[in-house]
């Protein structure tokens, strides 16, 4: 009999600090009025000296395992899509797998930009359809306000801070992660990247200087990306699912700009209640805002079943995804 892998449990967390449009406005050369018109984000949520990425990761992931009804030893790995680590290594997942007592089960990040909660489900499905693994924590997290130029109005205003887990079981019920796409194109990499602190561009005084340890983005080069492969990865992975587009009941897709998301929406022919958005409320926080729209539709109501739900990402790299989750009766 084939197997099948199953979101059983969801989690998110956010830092209480908010960064309003009004606080931006004292930083930069900006408006509440260009910001919301040209993005749709009112406020983000930003972490403090203290708080890192895992900090935020192990609240998420206690609370997908609690709504999983899962305890620490029914964990066999945890994965964690992230551009903002911790640090370079140890990873982000060993550092929470320790921290909430899951044992030396297999633990590591991996890098998407924002497109990486995505890969992630599909690494999840893998495991568990070939019968690997059972039970996986998927987490998608990033402090991108730790790696933000607060003197670049163009990019500045965009991100947030965020972690979204799940826990993905061999065993129903919950959302059948069902047909997906995924693909990156490098030679597009140069225009949203950080330069500095990695094997090419060593941490130096130079790249402090030259403030190569924040992102660097072509921002209409990307948007104009953005909305060609969010189209294409939900059309291909409809098409892998067998699935129309009449069929769909909910996008789920990445927060990163209202006009994106919207695009997106038209080309899946969706009415504006079929499209979860709370970019408002956080920003872009990156590999977080997938599975931290998805727990919040859960918690909401706003995923009921039965359901199928398409989920839709871009990001650095540049890559992008797209996966159909089923509710089934
Ligand atoms: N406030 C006021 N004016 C601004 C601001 C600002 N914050 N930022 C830019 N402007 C100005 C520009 O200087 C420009 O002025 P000009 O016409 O006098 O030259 C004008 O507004 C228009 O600028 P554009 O860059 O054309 O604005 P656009 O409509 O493209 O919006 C934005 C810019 C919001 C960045 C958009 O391009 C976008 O969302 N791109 C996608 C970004 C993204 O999602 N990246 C993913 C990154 S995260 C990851 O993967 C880790």
């Amino acid at each position: 009999m084939s197997r099948n892998a199953y979101i059983v449990g969801t989690g998110h967390k956010v830092p209480d600090g908010v960064l309003t449009n009004a606080d931006l406005e004292k930083i930069v050369d900006t408006t509440d009025e260009w910001i919301t018109t040209r993005t749709g984000i009112k406020e983000r949520r930003k972490t403090d000296d203290d708080t890192a990425t895992s900090d935020l990761v192990a609240v998420a992931v206690e609370k997908a395992m609690k709504d999983a009804g899962w305890k620490p030893e029914d964990v066999q790995g945890i994965i964690v899509g992230t551009v903002t680590p911790d640090y370079c290594f140890p990873s982000t997942a060993a550092l929470v797998a320790d921290r909430l007592g899951l044992g030396t089960v297999p633990a590591y990040d991996f890098e998407a930009g924002c497109t990486a909660f995505i890969y992630g489900l599909v690494q999840a499905k893998a495991f568990i359809e070939s019968g690997m693994m059972d039970r996986i924590i998927v987490v998608g997290a990033d402090c991108l306000t730790k790696i933000t130029n607060w003197n670049d109005r163009t990019s500045c205003i965009l991100f947030g801070d965020g972690a979204g887990a799940v826990a993905v079981s061999s065993e129903g019920p919950g959302g059948r992660l069902g047909g997906w796409h995924w693909g990156s194109d490098g030679s597009l990499g140069k225009h949203l990247i950080q330069p500095g602190g990695g094997a090419r561009r060593p941490a130096s005084h130079e790249t402090v200087d030259l403030i190569e340890h924040t992102i660097h983005m072509d921002g209409s080069r990307i948007f104009k990306h953005a909305v060609r492969a969010m189209r294409d990865s939900c059309m291909k992975a409809l098409e892998k699912d067998g699935t129309e587009k009449k069929d769909v009941d909910l996008l789920i897709s990445h927060q990163a700009n209202l006009r994106i998301i919207d695009a997106t929406a038209r080309a899946l022919e969706l009415k504006p209640e079929q499209v979860y958005i709370n970019i408002q409320k956080y920003g872009n926080t990156s590999a977080a805002s997938i599975p931290m729209a998805l727990d919040e539709a859960m918690r909401d109501g706003t995923i009921s079943t039965p359901n199928t739900v398409v989920l839709a990402a871009f990001g650095a790299g540049l890559t992008w995804g797209g996966m159909i989750l089923h509710w089934d009766e």
